[in-house]
């Protein structure tokens, strides 16, 4: 059975079956896609998605959604804490929201912690079924988001005054394969996202 619910008869010769496949899914850059950024809290998934995000903007082939983790977190997932429960319906909520937009023929960029393996991979197949997916590790180490400590949270989690904070107390599971992984220790956004965009290219999705 084929992603439009039709089925390929077991008799099919291989040029029937290509045939197809190919008008039951449109190329990569005629379908819905999500760009997926996930990582440490300072490691510059917001600042990559917004220049993502403007990029696809300018090109403006498709709709393009942005779902960062502040915003979503405002806007959809209020009452949630940061319990693991707690998370896993948040980045549940985003993977939902950025599938029917990939259903749609749309792009969604997502950005949030997302620390749980099993939860991304759920988000990825759900997504799969639709369109394109594409998981960014924006793996900037430890050391240097607590460095930059942009929102003075790591010094406050180091205080104990915020518990279970993502790196210090609580768990952030490494992606095992991602499309791609970014270290923006010694990139600017500008280059970091343009490696995104090359990876984009190379595999047809813009
Ligand atoms: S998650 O785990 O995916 O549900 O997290 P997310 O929705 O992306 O929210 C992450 C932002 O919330 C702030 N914050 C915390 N982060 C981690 N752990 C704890 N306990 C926590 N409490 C508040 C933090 O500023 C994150 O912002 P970013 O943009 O990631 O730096």
């Amino acid at each position: 059975r084929i992603r439009s619910g039709r089925r390929i008869p077991e008799w099919a010769t291989f040029p029937e079956v290509v045939r197809t496949l190919r008008r039951s899914w449109p190329p990569p850059r005629k379908q819905g896609l999500t760009v997926f950024f996930t990582g440490l809290s300072g490691a510059g998934k917001s600042t990559l998605a917004k220049i993502l995000y403007s990029r696809f903007l300018e090109l403006g082939d498709r709709p393009v959604t942005l779902l960062d983790g502040d915003i979503v977190r405002q806007n959809l997932s209020r009452e949630l804490s940061f319990s693991r429960e707690h998370r896993d319906i948040n980045v549940l909520r985003i993977g939902f929201v950025a599938s029917e937009i990939t259903k749609n023929r749309g792009i969604a960029i997502c950005a949030p912690i997302a620390p749980y393996e099993a939860t991304r991979a759920e988000v990825r197949s759900r997504i799969e079924a639709y369109g394109g997916f594409v998981e960014v590790h924006v793996a900037t180490p430890l050391e240097e988001c607590e460095k930059r400590d942009r929102k003075g949270m790591y010094a406050k989690a180091r205080a104990g005054l915020i518990k279970g904070f993502t790196g210090i107390d609580d768990p952030y599971e490494v992606p095992q394969s991602p499309e791609l992984r970014i270290d923006t220790t010694d990139l600017t956004p500008t280059e970091a996202v343009k490696n995104v965009l090359l990876f984009l290219g190379e595999k047809g999705y813009i």
